[in-house]
């Protein structure tokens, strides 16, 4: 059982693709913050520079004629790490240069002021991905402070903020590793204690459960919890309970049924020897043998006749149908002289069903069927009454319509018509019905009450011709 759990993969493993989709998961959502976050630091990089720059720059503004010496240009240059610092004014003045001695080419020009953040995020891009270009320098102007207002415009290798930029993105990196493994440990962790144990859980018992439903060492115990599991639980071990039961009962009743087979089956044998003893007595001539013999006959045909019916009901085999083609009408003819109906004036049975009507049926099974029900039909009527047989072809089957003229089955046995034992009445067994309908279905036919009311009552059977 626990082999049939460990053959799952790593891959297949609940667990461990819950902590791979957390990593992917948070990793994304690192992504998507780090597109604007990378942006911004390139435009907050680039301010500070304006910043740096505007500072410098004042040192102009105390120098005479706005002119400083070379040396403090270059100082002032290397410092803030800039190829040139230039101040424009609104107002037409001259404007304020700082600037290298070298010659030098710039490469592009920005305006940081109101770039939309789309331009933004692209230019940020641009400087990482072209990260490796030599003296690559980025003109960019931005507000001037101080009272006169103006723009500043600077000169810088792309260089600085590229590795600015790089380091940062690093950290992002790094940081994003960590959160992400540590967001899918707390995740993992709490999803196998939450979900995927319980479910192993679960899933062991089952296995177990199904390979051994009667032992009760493996018996599952619900842990105490309210959730969906705990109630996936709660109905798990119930239905084991449920089951558990049923199994023992079935196994108990099957036991049961064996014994009784076996000693319906011995007073059988023992019956058919008292049986021979009771015919012989109704032959003696003595008045009071001639007034009890008859009572003594009909006592053991009941008998075994309940013999015989549970021996078939009970019978865990399904019995094989001898399937043969033969004369309907002349079966039904067959019940009425067992049924000694011939010689009897008061009960009538007529047999409507064509002459010439051939069935291919078991023989034997169908006699059984058709007695049975005129039986309960003659029993019902008692003293004087008429018994009806009508077969209709129709469509490649046959219905059967048997009905009698008696006051109808009583409300309390009609509810259990066709069960088992429950019905018998009369010294009878109440398993005639229900081998009855046993047999019908058997042929793939249908057994059923039509109609039951004080006129009288039908049975109704349907069978395929199958000729
Ligand atoms: N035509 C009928 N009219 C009135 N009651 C009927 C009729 N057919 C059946 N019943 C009632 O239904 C009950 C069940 O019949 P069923 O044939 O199943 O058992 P049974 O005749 O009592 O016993 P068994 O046939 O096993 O000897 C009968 O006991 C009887 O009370
Ligand atoms: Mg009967």
């Amino acid at each position: 059982m626990a082999g049939i759990l460990k053959k799952l993969s790593i891959k297949e493993s609940l667990s461990a693709r819950l902590l791979l989709f957390t990593i992917c998961f948070v990793l994304i959502a690192e992504v998507l913050i780090y597109v604007p976050s990378i942006a911004n630091f390139r435009e907050n990089w680039i301010e500070q520079k304006i910043a740096e720059a505007n500072i410098a720059i004042l040192v102009l503004e105390a120098a005479p004629d706005y002119i400083v010496s070379r040396m403090l240009t270059d100082e002032l240059l290397i410092s803030t790490e800039n190829y040139s610092i230039m101040r424009r004014f609104d107002d037409g003045m001259d404007p304020q240069v700082l600037r290298a001695m070298e010659p030098y080419n710039v490469s592009a020009r920005f305006d940081i002021r109101n770039v939309p953040w789309t331009e933004s995020v692209r230019d940020a891009f641009e400087t990482l991905i072209f990260m490796n270009r030599e003296n690559y320098l980025m003109e960019v102007t931005g507000n001037a402070s101080g009272e006169y207002g103006g723009e500043i415009v600077v000169v810088f290798d792309e260089i600085l903020l590229c590795h600015d930029m790089l380091i940062y993105s690093r950290n992002i990196v790094l940081l994003t590793i960590v959160i992400s493994l540590f967001t899918a440990m707390l995740v993992y962790y709490s999803l196998s204690n939450l979900l995927v144990r319980p479910v192993q859980k679960i899933t062991d018992n089952m296995i177990a459960f199904r390979h051994a439903p009667e032992d009760l060492t493996k018996k599952f115990i619900p842990e105490d919890r309210e959730d969906e599991i705990g109630l996936v639980m709660q109905e798990l071990a119930r239905m084991q309970d449920d089951v558990r039961k049923a199994l023992n009962q079935k196994d108990h009743l099957a036991k049961l049924g064996g014994a009784i087979s076996n000693i319906n089956h011995d007073l059988r044998n023992m019956l058919s020897s008292a049986q021979l003893v009771s015919d012989h007595l109704s032959t003696i001539d003595d008045p009071v043998v001639q007034q009890l013999a008859p009572r003594f006959v009909k006592a053991i045909d009941r008998a075994i006749r309940l013999c015989e019916n549970t021996l078939q009901y009970g019978g865990s085999e399904v019995e094989e149908l001898n399937v043969k083609t033969f004369n309907l009408h002349n079966l039904v003819d067959d019940v009425t002289t067992s049924l000694g109906l011939y010689e009897n004036e008061n009960i009538k049975l007529q047999n409507n069903i064509a002459t010439e009507q051939k069935i291919k049926a078991d023989n034997d099974q169908l006699f059984r069927v058709l007695m049975n029900i005129c039986r309960n039909a003659v029993q019902a009527i008692g003293e004087t009454g008429n018994i009806t047989i009508n077969g209709i072809v129709e469509n490649s089957q046959i219905t059967v319509d048997i009905s009698d003229d008696a006051l109808g089955i009583p409300e309390k046995i009609k509810e259990n018509l066709f069960q088992p034992f429950k019905t018998g009445s009369r010294g009878g067994t109440g398993l005639g019905l229900a081998i009855s309908k046993e047999i019908i279905t058997a042929h793939g036919g249908t057994l059923d009450l039509l109609k039951s009311d004080a006129s009288g009552t039908t049975f109704r059977i349907i069978l395929p011709l199958n000729n």
